[in-house]
């Protein structure tokens, strides 16, 4: 069983469908700790309501980012953290963090990267006319979205699609991938070579 962290800014339906596999077996792993640097995020909540650990930490309390990182990464450490889970974490991380966590951190980001990297992705697909979207796993290296690829999903984009309309489809299939992904790195499956991530 490996402890896993969770860090998260917002509504934390991906943390919601963790927590949900991590109870059925679907992820043989502990969440140790949910970390949020937003008071108000939902996802908070939702880890308090399933007992787990959670922790506030305000930006403005430090005096640069990788201060900020420093104390993240020590929250994670006192709790055995092995794996570092980002599920709608806002902030981007300090070359510090990736460094002293290299191919232990993973994101999930609702575009077939490399396409349609950073905020907006649902809507960038829109607007460039793509007829098909999706959904990565990836693991965090120092760029914006540019990891190792875990795990994709495609999902078909249609003529009446808003952002909102394909960004609903899409989180449906992060619901999936991302426990199967996390599930795939707790059982030491997941082998990074150069960029290619192969599943043993
Ligand atoms: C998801 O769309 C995810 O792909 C992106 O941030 C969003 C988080 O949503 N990285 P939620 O907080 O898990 O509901």
């Amino acid at each position: 069983m490996i402890n896993i962290g969770i860090l998260a800014s917002g509504r934390g339906t991906n943390l919601q469908a963790i927590i949900e596999a991590v109870e059925d077996g679907r992820i043989e792993g502990k969440i140790k700790i949910v970390i949020s640097d937003n008071s108000d995020a939902y996802a908070l909540k939702r880890a308090e309501q399933n007992n787990i650990d959670t922790q506030y930490i305000d930006f403005k309390s430090f005096k640069n980012r990788e201060d900020y990182d420093k104390k993240v990464i020590e929250c994670l450490k006192e709790k055995g953290v092995e794996l570092i889970v980002l599920a709608g974490y806002m902030r981007i991380l300090t070359p510090y963090f990736i460094k002293t966590c290299k191919n232990r951190i993973i994101n999930i980001h609702p575009a077939l990267l490399p396409s349609f990297p950073g905020l907006h992705a649902q809507r960038q697909a829109i607007e460039y006319g793509a007829k098909v979207s999706g959904c990565t796993v990836h693991f965090v290296d120092e760029g914006v979205d540019s990891g190792p690829i875990v795990l994709q999903r495609a999902v078909e984009i249609k003529d009446d699609d808003t952002e909102e309309s394909l960004a609903e489809r899409i989180l449906k299939e992060e619901h999936q991938i991302y426990p199967q992904a996390i599930q795939l790195f707790t059982k030491g499956r997941l082998m990074i070579k150069g960029r290619r991530v192969f599943i043993k």
